[in-house]
């Protein structure tokens, strides 16, 4: 990236703190740009030439982030709300400053695989209706699942307002009076998967995502905790 930027956006945008706490940093001459102490926060400089050190650590400069989550239950896949805590507001602090969102939506009581990032690009690919992404949902149901179920969702069932969603495969793995299984879908309507078992007569009890595209939720990851891309994945997103 060959561009300059104003010097409190890249550190803000880096993790160093907010705008205004990058201000009073500099002004305590704590921000040192090419072995100079610097005074203006707002001087323009291009993180991929200039050296900038922040009380004497080295800024390693990352335009985006990608934040794997394991969303819990309870918060909403948004960056705000007025009632519920979001998932931005349950990232580790070192991110905050990002202007990360999540890409896509989980309903607030759906677990699992969540995205977060600040590229916008990436985002927006992964979403668009047209490239099909597929994504994977573990889920238990009240109810028997069977072999039929799945023949309906393979052909694609009618949603309460009428849509006939695009074929989907349904894993069965345990099929009782309280049924778990996997499905595959490669749209996201809304309530899509809840949806789903309710034109099959039916009822989501517990769903949680595990698979979006290549990307798999790490079974490390406690429920609320993130953790950065690596770089094979971030790869094997952009191929999704
Ligand atoms: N389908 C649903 O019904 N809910 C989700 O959160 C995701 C998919």
């Amino acid at each position: 990236m060959a561009d300059t930027q104003r010097l409190d956006k890249v550190l803000a945008n880096s993790g160093f703190g907010t705008r205004k706490e990058i201000k009073q940093m500099v002004k305590a001459g704590q921000v040192v740009v090419d072995g100079k102490v610097v005074k203006d926060s707002g001087m323009h400089i291009n993180p991929d030439k200039n050296e900038v050190i922040v009380n004497g650590k080295k800024l390693e400069y990352k335009q985006f982030i990608y934040l794997m989550m394991n969303k819990p239950a309870g918060v909403v896949s948004a960056t705000w709300d007025n009632k519920f805590k979001t998932v931005v507001d349950i990232v580790p602090d070192e991110y905050r400053y990002f202007n990360i969102f999540p890409v896509g939506r989980l309903d607030r009581d759906t677990e699992g695989l969540l995205l977060l990032t600040n590229d916008g690009q990436l985002a927006h690919d992964l979403l668009s209706p047209r490239k099909h992404v597929p994504k994977t949902y573990y889920a238990e149901i009240e109810g028997k699942v069977t072999e039929e179920d799945g023949m309906a969702f393979a052909q694609g069932v009618i949603l309460d307002d009428g849509y006939k969603t695009l074929p989907a495969q349904l894993v069965i793995l345990k099929s009782d009076k309280q049924s778990q299984i996997e499905l595959t879908i490669v749209e996201g309507k809304f309530h899509q998967v809840k949806r789903m078992f309710e034109a099959v007569g039916k009822k989501v009890k517990y769903l949680k995502r595990i698979k979006m595209g290549f990307l798999e939720l790490d079974q490390v990851l406690e429920l609320g905790q993130c953790r950065e891309l690596t770089d094979e994945e971030l790869m094997q997103l952009r191929k999704s």
